[in-house]
C-alpha cells in the first residue's frame, strides 16, 4: 500500500489554522498557503498536459497499427448476394450481365464460370489446377474467384472487353482470360486474386491481403479454359 501523500490529499487550510499549526503570523499563513495553491496548480497542469499528450500518442499509435477501414477497400466487403452474379460459360462472359461483374469497392471483377464450363483439364487434374490458382468451387458445381483489377505489368487497371470477351490492359496490350489466366503481352503472370468466401447467400471478398500463391503464365499443362480469339 502507498504512504505517499500528495498536496492534494491534505485537507484545505485557512489562514488561520496554519498559525495554530506553525506558529506563524496570518501573512506568513497566507503566503504559504498562495505557495501550496500554487504548487498544486502547476503540478496538476503538467499531469494535464502529460496525460493528454499519451492519449493523444497512444490513440495515434492505434491508428497507424489498426485504421479503421472496416466498409471500405482494404477489409473484407460484401459484394453482393449470390444470386446477383449469374454463372456464364466463358463464350457467354458479358460484363454486369453474366458471367462477369465488377464491383468498385473492390476493385475486383467477379468471375462465376458455370459448371458446364468446356475445360483442357479433367478429373483430378482440374481440381488440382483450379485450387492452385484460388478458384472457389460451389455446392452447384460452378466456380467463382475474384481478380484485382490492377494489371500484373505496370499497375494499370483492366477493362474487361465484351468484344473480345477477355481482359485487354489498354498500357501495354497484356491479355487475360475470363478467369485471369494469362494470354499474351508483358505481363509476367496471371491476374492477381484476392481469396473469396460465402456467408450463407453473401458472397465476400478479402480485399486487404491478395491470394497466394501468385499464378504464373499457364503452360499446356495448366491452363484451365481454352483461349478466346486475339483482342486489337
Ligand atoms: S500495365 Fe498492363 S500491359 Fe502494361
Amino acid at each position: 500500500m502507498s504512504t505517499e501523500y500528495k498536496d492534494s490529499d491534505r485537507p484545505a487550510i485557512t489562514p488561520q489554522q496554519y498559525e495554530v499549526l506553525h506558529g506563524g503570523g496570518a501573512e506568513a499563513a497566507e503566503i504559504a498557503k498562495q505557495r501550496l495553491s500554487r504548487r498544486r496548480f502547476m503540478r496538476r497542469s503538467m499531469l494535464a498536459v502529460w496525460g493528454l499528450s499519451t492519449t493523444a500518442a497512444v490513440a495515434g499509435g492505434l491508428y497507424m497499427l489498426y485504421p479503421n477501414i472496416s466498409g471500405q477497400f482494404g477489409s473484407d466487403l460484401k459484394v453482393g448476394t449470390k444470386s446477383e452474379f449469374p454463372a456464364a460459360v466463358p463464350s457467354k462472359f458479358a460484363k454486369d450481365q453474366a458471367g462477369v461483374f465488377y464491383h468498385q469497392e473492390a476493385r475486383t471483377y467477379i468471375s462465376h464460370l458455370a459448371a458446364d464450363t468446356p475445360t483442357l483439364l479433367h478429373g483430378q487434374q482440374l481440381s488440382d489446377q483450379l485450387d492452385a490458382e484460388g478458384f472457389v468451387k460451389d455446392k452447384d458445381g460452378s466456380w467463382w474467384i475474384a481478380l484485382y483489377q490492377r494489371c500484373v505489368h505496370l499497375g494499370c487497371t483492366v477493362p474487361f472487353r465484351d468484344d473480345c470477351v477477355s481482359f485487354k490492359c489498354p498500357c501495354h496490350g497484356s491479355h487475360y482470360n475470363v478467369d485471369g489466366e494469362y494470354l499474351d503481352g508483358p505481363a509476367p503472370r496471371s491476374l492477381d486474386r484476392f481469396p473469396l468466401y460465402f456467408q450463407g447467400e453473401d458472397v465476400y471478398v478479402s480485399t486487404g491481403t491478395l491470394w497466394s500463391p501468385q499464378v504464373p503464365r499457364p503452360s499446356d499443362s495448366t491452363r484451365i479454359i481454352p483461349m478466346p480469339g486475339p483482342c486489337g
